[in-house]
């Protein structure tokens, strides 16, 4: 069968490497793609946001099933074109997606259907917001309502910095539209997990749990990025937070969303703060995590098709989804001061040393091709990942193999995975 798989990171490089070990699948496109889902993929030069063009190609190239990797794309209901014109789609419908695309809605949801999250309130008008800021609890945390590329949310602790938050949102509209609407929330502590599903309306299967890194610098400082590392699975995720999640968050998520009308298909993300009152939400995702896929995704038995094809038939519950007894640890190899500026169209070296290995893969997230050499085009430009029997052992080989790898402005961390010593010393 044929495959088109919309975005252009490296999740997206993920799920094609997944998909090429189906023995379902004879050609996969990528739109856009990058230069190294290239190399599995014909990436297509359509944009993720051009639904017309993107289910013209569908139609001209008879593909059998099209995959949406982003967030955006979901968010604006191209799940809902595709369906329309009749193509088969992996993915949540509009009404659907804005389990992500509103901090709002999603909130709103977790409150009627008893789903543990922090306590909550929501705001339109600035004013509002900065007098309600007066009594409230610090800290404090500042969520803008739509999507912001994971960076629209500030965590503040006195109230002269919420306050300075609540006009960089609302007012200087640093998000954008997205910031026009505020959610306001209790500051949580405790364990960050990431757990991925799949969904197909009524049933959830859960995927093995992993762990992000999004602040930029060692030690968890610096700005919030879209993911500077992940591992999995997370030691944090013992069997007991796993039966809570089960009981009263995952199950009843899919099925608020059934009950609201708005059955839900494709990859819910949860993440989870561990807290002392529970596991408690964070927020959702309408799709695989960025560089959680990376980790959980090589780690995955089943072949990832008929996984996807059982959501959109309604039918996951006949589905064993099966993880390898092992580990996996990537490495996000970055631009030099990503996430802020940073330059691009370095050369970049040393990437076959990657070739038909089932153990370490170099998943590209930001790069091009230019006159025959593959350059960094992105703040996040590779994802290293090792398969290891455990985490440490995973771990030590993703870090020997992103020394493989060379180009000018390389940046990395180099404490992925740090809580792993953190969950011995329990
Ligand atoms: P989000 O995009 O909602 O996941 O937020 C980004 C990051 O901000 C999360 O991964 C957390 O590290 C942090 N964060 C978000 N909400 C809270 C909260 N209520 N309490 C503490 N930290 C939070
Ligand atoms: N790694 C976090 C995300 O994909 O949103």
């Amino acid at each position: 069968m044929k495959i088109l798989i919309v975005g252009g990171g490296g999740r997206e490089h993920a799920i094609a490497a997944s998909a090429a070990k189906s023995k379902r699948v004879d050609k996969i496109y990528c739109a856009p793609g990058n230069a190294g889902i290239g190399q599995i993929a014909e990436c297509v030069p359509i944009g993720a946001m051009e639904f017309d063009a993107l289910a013209a190609f569908a139609k001209e190239h008879a593909v059998d099933f099209t995959i949406i990797g982003m967030d955006d794309p979901l968010a604006g209901g191209i799940v809902d074109v595709f369906e329309a014109q009749g193509l088969k789609v992996f993915g949540p419908r509009k009404n659907a997606a804005v389990l992500e695309g509103s901090k709002a809605f999603s909130k709103d949801l977790m409150k009627k259907y008893n789903i543990p999250t922090a306590a909550y309130e929501t705001f339109d008008d600035p004013k509002a917001a900065l007098e309600y800021l007066e009594t409230a609890r610090m800290p404090i945390v500042l969520k803008a309502d739509g999507l912001a590329l994971g960076k629209g949310v500030l965590i503040c602790s006195t109230l002269e910095e919420a306050k300075a938050g609540v006009k960089e949102i609302m007012e200087d509209k640093k998000f954008g539209a997205a910031g026009s609407r505020m959610v306001v929330e209790e500051f949580m502590t405790g364990r960050e997990v990431s757990v991925l599903s799949f969904v197909d309306g009524k049933t959830i299967k859960i995927m093995s749990s992993a762990q992000d890194h999004k602040r930029a610098e060692d030690g968890d400082k610096g700005l919030n990025t879209g993911g500077m590392g992940t591992f999995s699975p997370s030691p944090f995720y013992t069997p007991e937070v796993d039966e809570f999640c089960r009981k009263h968050i995952y199950q009843p998520t899919v099925d608020a969303m059934a009950a609201e009308g708005r059955p839900y298909v494709g990859v819910i993300f949860f993440g989870l703060m561990l807290t002392e009152d529970g596991p408690k939400v964070l927020e959702y995702n309408a799709r695989f995590g960025d560089p959680e896929a990376q980790v959980v995704l090589p780690r995955m038995k089943n072949d990832i098709i008929d996984v996807m094809e059982a959501c959109v038939d309604g039918r996951l519950d006949q589905i064993d989804l099966l993880f390898e007894n092992n580990a996996a640890v990537c490495v996000v190899l970055a631009s030099d001061g990503y996430p802020v500026s940073y330059e691009k169209g370095f050369a970049i070296d040393g990437l076959e040393a990657f070739d038909g290995s089932e153990e370490y893969f170099c998943f590209h997230a930001g790069t091009a091709q230019k006159d025959g050499q593959i350059v960094t085009n992105g703040g996040r430009v590779l994802g290293i990942t090792a398969k290891g029997e455990d985490l440490k052992q995973a771990r030590k080989k993703a870090y020997e193999a992103t020394e493989w790898v060379k180009f000018e402005n390389k940046y990395m961390r180099h404490d992925i995975g740090r809580a792993i010593e953190e969950a011995e010393s329990r």
